[in-house]
């Protein structure tokens, strides 16, 4: 296969400060020549180019740094488009996860009908009414859904090709309070931890991609790392206990590897600062691996 590497260096749409080195991070913890060992024929395209930081603002806004945001997602659409035209699989790597909402903008006008399996502690799915914090990388899966306002929506174009009934959200275990009950009323389908304790990892994928499989021409996996449990991943922005292992992870991109629908994956959320000997980064480097096809046998 040829995939086709952006990293988006932004934090913006988060809280903390250190996002912005997740794709250098894993480019030195060796990401290309991971998947060149693949057979891979990967071309980086290194980094999008992101206006400086503005000075740190007072904030009363619900939605933080709206318009450095929406830059870095204009651009991220415009990558993943080109990179389909030219026949690449898109990987974006990330960077906050504010950065899908260009991913699934470009795949929305590529795809009659996208299944989304987005892979994460968080839901993501506020809107600009009922975040708290008012940082977008919490409303991305919303968004990406035809969620919330035109501010968010509206900018970043048409979202007829998803249809929630093909979007589900694997390991939420923190859900703000407007957002859980937005989630629950919603057709997105919603595994817990709990529904992965109970049920078991490859059980949760096999329902997980009948659902984002059916009926849709492609799919999109979007990898937020802290999905993955803080003592294994201590890497991340925004942590919280009770997460993945390293083998359930693992099984989850081994079977998504298998499905033919596989059009894009953009893995994100990475804090080289907060880091640990790159244990964070060179673990999201071997599942990407795997969702790459990487087999033990
Ligand atoms: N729900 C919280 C918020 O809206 C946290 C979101 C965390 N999102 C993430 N992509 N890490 O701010
Ligand atoms: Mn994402
Ligand atoms: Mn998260
Ligand atoms: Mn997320």
């Amino acid at each position: 296969g040829k995939v086709r590497i952006v990293g988006v260096p932004l934090d913006l749409g988060a809280d903390r400060r250190g996002i912005d080195m997740g794709p250098d991070a894993l480019r030195n913890d060796g990401l290309v020549e991971a998947l060149e060992k693949l057979g891979i024929d990967v071309q980086d395209t290194g980094n999008i180019m992101l206006p400086p930081r503005p000075p740190k603002k007072k904030y009363d806004s619900r939605l933080k740094n709206y318009e450095e945001v929406i830059f870095a997602c204009q651009r991220v659409r415009d990558f993943v488009g080109r990179s389909i035209a030219d026949g690449y699989f898109p990987l974006v790597i990330g960077g906050d996860h504010s950065i899908a909402m260009g991913t699934t903008a470009a795949l929305s006008t590529f795809y009659n009908k996208i299944g989304i399996i987005w892979i994460d502690a968080h839901g993501d799915f506020n809107t600009e009414d009922t975040t708290i914090s008012g940082n977008i990388h919490g409303m991305s899966f919303a968004t990406s859904c035809g969620r919330g306002s035109k501010n968010l929506v509206g900018k970043l174009g048409v979202r007829t090709s998803v249809s929630e009934a093909n979007c589900v959200l694997i390991g939420a275990r923190d859900l703000d309070p407007l957002e859980r009950e937005l989630l629950k009323k919603s057709n997105v389908t919603v595994f817990t931890m709990r529904d992965i304790d109970e049920q078991g990892m490859h059980k949760i994928m096999k329902k997980a991609l009948k659902i984002a499989c059916d009926g849709t021409d492609a799919l999109h996996v979007s990898f937020d790392i802290d999905v993955m449990d803080p003592m294994e991943a201590p890497g991340v922005g925004t942590p919280v206990q009770g997460g993945m292992t390293y083998r359930e992870a693992h099984l989850a991109m081994e079977m998504i590897s298998e499905c033919p629908n596989l059009k894009s994956l953009e893995v994100v959320e990475l804090n080289p600062i907060l880091d640990r000997q790159n244990v964070t980064g060179k673990l999201a480097i071997g599942l990407i691996s795997s969702a790459f096809g990487k087999k033990i046998l």
